[in-house]
């Protein structure tokens, strides 16, 4: 079950300690506020006032005590996720961890191709994130300028590492 349905359902533990400020975020966050949060992220700096204003529509926004499983490799999955604040560490394998920070985004794999999620990512630390539902995902990608860009610079950038490993423990297993 993705994110959000979890949050709702309850079944996300609530850790007042490990809670990221005050609980401006979540369903009922005021317009303003999620356009000026908006305006700080990278991924949107070249969009205008009206594209701001309209993603602040589409943008629903979360924190999520650290420990919590936010993906869950080989599970459906119909969200992408911007970190505004925290860290979330990407567990690729048991022995790679990707750290993720603020301005940078996950979960745009499932979106892009409909299988399943590549990868658990969990918060590392209160993590306050901005979701995007697949339905809107693709309003943003006709929306944001350069975002196809980012996304598929992004894309080469996480699947490189794996190529190069995939290869390095072949050339072991075969010694060539
Ligand atoms: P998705 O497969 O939808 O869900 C898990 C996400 O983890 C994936 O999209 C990427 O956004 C992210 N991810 C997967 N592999 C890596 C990697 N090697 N480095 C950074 N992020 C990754």
């Amino acid at each position: 079950m993705e994110l959000i349905s979890r949050i709702m359902d309850g079944s996300i533990p609530y850790d007042p300690a490990g809670r990221l400020g005050p609980v401006s975020a979540g369903l009922g966050a005021k317009q303003d506020d999620k356009i000026e949060r908006l305006k700080g992220v990278p991924l949107f700096e070249g969009c205008s006032k009206r594209q701001l204003r309209s993603f602040a529509k589409i943008a629903r926004v979360f924190d999520v005590a650290a420990d919590t499983v936010i993906t869950r490799a080989g599970e459906p999955g119909d969200e992408f996720f911007l970190i505004i604040d925290g860290t979330a560490r990407v567990d690729v394998s048991a022995e790679k961890h990707v750290p993720l920070h603020p301005g940078e985004f996950f979960g745009e794999m499932s979106l892009l191709d409909g299988g399943p999620r590549s990868a658990t990512v969990v918060a590392a630390t209160p993590v306050r994130l901005l979701v995007i539902s697949r339905r809107h995902f693709s309003v943003l990608l006709k929306e944001v300028p350069g975002l196809t860009q980012t996304l598929l610079t992004t894309l080469s950038r996480r699947v490189r590492p794996a190529e190069e490993e995939a290869e390095r423990l072949r050339s072991a297993s075969t010694g060539l």
